[in-house]
């Protein structure tokens, strides 16, 4: 079913791909592989792809040394992978740029599943069928996330709504400081407090990221029940 390479390798690859800026590309990318390792699934390696290094400059300030991290070329991505592959990474998170689509069509190809953040509202939904050109010809699955939502707004409803009918949509991220914050020196939402409702979003969100790569008989290792 999924020719990506993690497919192959008995690991796992995912790519959070928009080809709007802004939508929370990094931000996921970082907090998805945190939570991920915090339920049990590792190793977890992260790749940015983005030559701005955004979620470069994240893990430098960071004080841990995992999740394992890599930068990666639309020309390397594929060796990074298998390499990564070999070092026993279960699962790869690959942040990718909003342009030029090579670059994002090289991460495209090689990954299992494609996360697509968004935002609501009227310029985020016209980039959507920019970014599903890219990927569904190569046929891979896609989820949507939409990010940076407002509690209780009647955009936010309306672009569940609309969202719902173009494909999976995993549960809203809404707009919270702790997401922004906490990646000044390198952490996440999870690693600055012992509880809040980001951590509990983020629970929510790797927990149907799981079930969807479980859906596909994608083998993450050492899954623990969200
Ligand atoms: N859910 C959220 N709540 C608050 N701020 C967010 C959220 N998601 C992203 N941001 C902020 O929005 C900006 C853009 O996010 P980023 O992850 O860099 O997007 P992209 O990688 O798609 O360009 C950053 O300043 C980030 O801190
Ligand atoms: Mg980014």
């Amino acid at each position: 079913m999924n020719s990506g390479i993690g497919a192959l390798r008995g690991n796992v690859v995912i790519a959070l791909v928009s080809t709007k800026g802004g939508v929370g590309k990094t931000t996921l990318s970082g907090h998805i592989a945190v939570e991920a390792e915090r339920r049990g699934v590792g190793p977890v390696a992260l790749i940015d792809m983005d030559r701005q290094g955004s979620l470069s400059h994240w893990w430098n300030a960071r004080e841990r040394s995992t999740p394992f991290f890599v930068e990666s070329t639309h020309s390397r991505i594929g060796s990074d992978l298998v390499r990564l592959g070999e070092m026993g990474f279960g699962l790869t998170i690959i942040d990718t740029p909003p342009a030029p689509y090579n670059i994002i069509e090289a991460a495209v190809e090689l990954s299992d599943l494609i996360v697509m953040p968004l935002r609501a509202g009227p310029h985020d939904m016209r980039t959507l069928p920019a970014t599903l050109s890219i990927v569904e010809p190569l046929g891979k699955p896609v989820v949507f996330v939409l990010n940076g939502a407002t509690v209780g707004a009647r955009i936010t409803n309306e672009a569940v709504s609309l969202l719902s009918q173009y494909g999976p949509l995993a549960p809203v991220i809404h707009q919270r400081v702790d997401y922004a914050a906490s990646m000044i020196d390198g952490r996440t939402a999870m690693e600055i407090k012992s509880a809040s409702p980001a951590i509990d979003e983020m629970s929510a969100l790797w927990a149907y990221v799981q079930r969807r790569c479980g859906q596909m008989k994608m083998s993450l290792p050492h899954q623990v029940p969200a």
